[in-house]
């Protein structure tokens, strides 16, 4: 199962100052180089984290896959068919949300999706659809002309009963085995992280995982120590 790793929080950080680190260009050529599959960044409407800039900047850097996450609105498709991502995931958006909070409702929107998403077959750009794990979904997604799913792993994250868990993470399976053959490519996100991870290996439909806040949170607090003892060694370095 490969890995794409979003890089959207290293931006949180760094506009957390309005400075310009940690970089989020730098973070995505890291995880190329660990080993990352593809690098995801969301440019949201607000610009809360990603900026337009980081995306240019990104489509220049990254080399492996850049999957822009966006909603479905015509100033970001312009954005993408400019930028020219290997791949898109249209994910709804809403202001107030803190993260996206659910999987694409592709019949409320299901003429408009369907004309929106040709200009990018055109341009040979990959279109995924972030949607909840389900027929009808899977059905609809792939009549509007998506390549790709992405299946919503939010819920299955949020179970903390065993058994409902187990009973989320069967629904992910079945919706991935469907969209298979009906020959989308699946992968899945939202929510997963070194606890709950584990089991998506079995899923062999599943091909990739696309994993944000879990990796970038993990990564400060193993990085903090080598942080802190760098700076001692500085201070505590003798004058010269
Ligand atoms: N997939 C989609 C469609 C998302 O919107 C997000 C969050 O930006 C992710 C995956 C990653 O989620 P998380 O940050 O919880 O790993």
């Amino acid at each position: 199962m490969r890995l794409a790793v979003n890089i959207d929080h290293i931006a949180t950080l760094r506009n957390a100052r309005g400075e310009q680190e940690p970089d989020p260009v730098a973070a995505a050529l890291l995880a190329e180089k660990c080993g990352a599959a593809g690098i995801v960044c969301h440019l949201r409407e607000d610009r809360r984290h990603i900026k337009d800039l980081d995306l240019a900047r990104l489509r220049q850097a990254v080399t492996t896959k850049l999957d822009l996450e966006m909603a479905m609105t015509r100033e970001l498709q312009q954005i993408a068919l400019k930028t020219k991502p290997e791949l898109i995931t249209l994910v709804p958006e809403k202001r107030e949300e803190l993260t996206t909070e659910g999987g694409f409702d592709i019949a409320r929107h299901f003429d408009v999706l369907t004309e929106y998403l040709k200009p990018f077959s055109a341009a040979g750009i990959e279109v995924s659809l972030f949607i909840e794990p389900e027929k009808k979904a899977i059905d609809l997604a792939r009549q509007a002309g998506a390549d790709m799913v992405e299946l919503h792993t939010g819920l299955y994250a949020l179970k903390e009963n065993g058994e409902e868990q187990a009973k989320e993470l069967q629904r992910i399976r079945e919706a991935a085995v469907y969209a298979r053959t009906l020959g989308l490519k699946v992968v899945a996100g939202h929510g997963l992280n070194y606890g709950n991870i584990a089991p998506f290996r079995d899923i062999a439909e599943i091909e990739e995982v696309s994993i944000g806040h879990a990796i970038i949170a993990r990564a400060v607090m193993t990085g903090l120590e080598e942080a802190v003892k760098e700076m001692l060694r500085i201070i505590q370095e003798n004058r010269s």
